[in-house]
């Protein structure tokens, strides 16, 4: 199947069990801009609750947060996001349809590098040989080099003539119109601006945060002083940010509207190499924890390092769109608090009291969406299968059991014997295990596909016998099987695979 196809069957499956619907769909929709509907709200809980728990309630040394979306303005003068945070657009005149002109670019590279290394590996020239073997050998592939040469010094000089330079010189056209009718390009901010108070005239200028990182940055001292934290510390916080993304074709993946769940760890100037090397660690058996092909995760390191920055890279993941970064992991140096010093005039220092001195600590910052967390876990949850014994096709969320929005479904064979009544009983002991589901319309396949395909790790069944001897079916959702248990065991046995703690052990080992 195609990638398109894949991201395309993980949207409908989305929509049509309740996990994801688009905003305001009844007036056509909010480009880029998502509602998450009952079982999503439900999976998406238990995506924070995982990085919440392994982050705040397992390190004694880590505390969270929860800072406002807006900030005061200057805030984001000090950050650099008012000067800095653009991405360079351009218009095709012809459909009016606006790209990011960076992305055309990087593109262009990859579909050049990608024909180049098809036609090297027709004529049996090993992609491992040397550049200039390869470059001679194909044409497409010496373009996709140069090209990208190119692209790398015009983005190091922000020469944005050279980028629509580039973009005609290499004939890149419009998907809509298929002109090469361009626009200059020019630099967009991506925060979003709106007001604080009622009359015009008096009202500030104000911005939905980008990122919530700044929140942590402003609190640095308060929560240090409060919470009696002593150097190396961390901050944490889930919530949401607001980017005005030029490019938003991506599903869950970028959105304008979205959930963070960063932590900044404030550390010695001098053993940030170190720190980021154990989050780097940390971070990844988080990931690999559930349950995820090693194949499927890795590390890409930053070539171009921000200016604040002394390293970072990125954990990719293999999402249907190809490798890309669902993580971030960053080591800020001490740029955000000396910023917000200078700009508030408040000293945002640390008395380490082990050194007898005062410092500006460094930052190693975990940064990771929620939303392309979650667009991860369903994509590498969904499946579809034939089932042996009858030849059928079924689709299956392979949640991991503490993730997934049911935890078990009680089904009454019939609406009727009073059987309804017996699996309501066992619904209201079940519930303290985690959410539980009833339902009796429809045949018995017919259910068990449906909680299939929202991922319920386990169904019971309630039929005659178990008004006779109180034992139920219990049917596994990955392997289907199903075996007969008396009615007091299943408390116990839903509860050993669904808990959190089962997860937070393997990422915390
Ligand atoms: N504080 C650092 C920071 O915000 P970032 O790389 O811009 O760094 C961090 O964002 C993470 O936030 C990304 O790795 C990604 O998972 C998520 N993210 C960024 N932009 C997003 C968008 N438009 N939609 C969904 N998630 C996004």
């Amino acid at each position: 199947m195609q990638e398109k196809d894949t991201l395309q069957r993980i949207v409908s499956h989305c929509k049509e069990y309740g996990f994801i619907f688009p905003s305001s769909e009844i007036y056509d929709n909010l480009g880029a801009v998502y509602d998450y509907g009952p079982f999503g709200a439900e999976l998406k809980n238990h995506i924070k609750e995982y990085w919440w728990k392994s982050m705040v309630q397992m390190n004694e040394n880590i505390v969270g947060i929860d800072a406002a979306i807006f900030m005061h303005p200057t805030t984001w003068k000090a950050s650099g996001h008012v000067d800095g945070f653009m991405d360079p657009l351009i218009d095709n005149k012809d459909s009016k349809k606006r790209y990011r002109a960076d992305v055309l670019l990087e593109e262009k590279i990859d579909k050049l590098k990608e024909k180049g290394e098809k036609e090297l590996a027709k004529k049996g020239i090993d992609l491992s040989s040397s550049e200039d073997d390869k470059v001679k050998a194909s044409r497409d592939y010496a373009k996709g080099l140069a090209l990208e040469a190119a692209y790398k010094s015009a983005a190091e000089a922000g020469d944005l003539k050279r980028y629509k330079e580039l973009i005609e010189a290499y004939e890149i056209v419009c998907e809509v119109s298929g002109s090469k009718n361009w626009t200059d390009v020019r630099q967009f901010n991506l925060m979003f601006g709106t007001k604080l108070g009622s009359l015009e005239e008096t009202s500030t200028e104000l911005y939905l945060r980008p990122e919530t990182a700044q929140g942590i940055f402003v609190n640095f001292l308060n929560v240090q002083k409060t919470a009696r934290m002593k150097i190396p510390f961390g901050i944490a916080q889930i919530g949401k940010a607001f980017r005005n993304e030029i490019v938003a074709r991506q599903f869950v993946f970028r959105m304008r509207e979205f959930e963070q769940m960063e932590m900044q760890f404030f550390v010695r100037p001098g053993t940030e190499l170190e720190w980021f090397a154990k989050w780097k660690e940390i971070r990844m058996k988080w990931h690999l924890a559930l349950g995820t092909p090693q194949d499927n995760l890795r590390f890409h390191v930053h070539e171009k390092l921000a200016h604040y920055a002394n390293a970072a890279e990125d954990i990719q993941f293999k999402f249907p769109i190809g490798y890309k970064e669902l993580e971030g992991i960053h080591s800020r140096t001490d740029f955000d608090l000396t910023e917000h010093q200078k700009y508030s005039g408040k000293k945002l220092q640390y008395f380490d009291s082990e050194l007898n001195q005062n410092y500006v600590p460094y930052v190693i910052e975990t940064s990771i969406g929620l939303d392309r967390m979650f667009l991860r876990v369903i994509s590498e949850s969904l499946k579809e299968e034939i089932v042996p014994d009858t030849g059928e096709t079924r689709v299956v969320l392979s949640l991991p059991p503490a993730l997934a929005p049911i935890k078990v479904a009680v089904l009454p064979l019939l609406k009727k014997d009073g059987l309804p009544e017996k699996a309501r009983a066992i619904v209201d002991k079940l519930k303290f295990v985690g959410r539980t589901f009833y339902e009796e319309k429809d045949a018995i396949g017919k259910r068990y596909r449906r909680m299939d395909a929202i991922g319920t790790p386990f169904c019971i069944t309630v039929d005659h016998q178990t008004l006779e001897d109180n034992t139920v079916t219990i049917r596994e959702r990955d392997t289907m099987a199903q075996e007969r248990i008396h009615i007091d065991q299943i408390e116990q046995l839903v509860a050993a695979k669904v808990d959190m703690n089962v997860l937070l052990r393997k990422a915390m080992a």
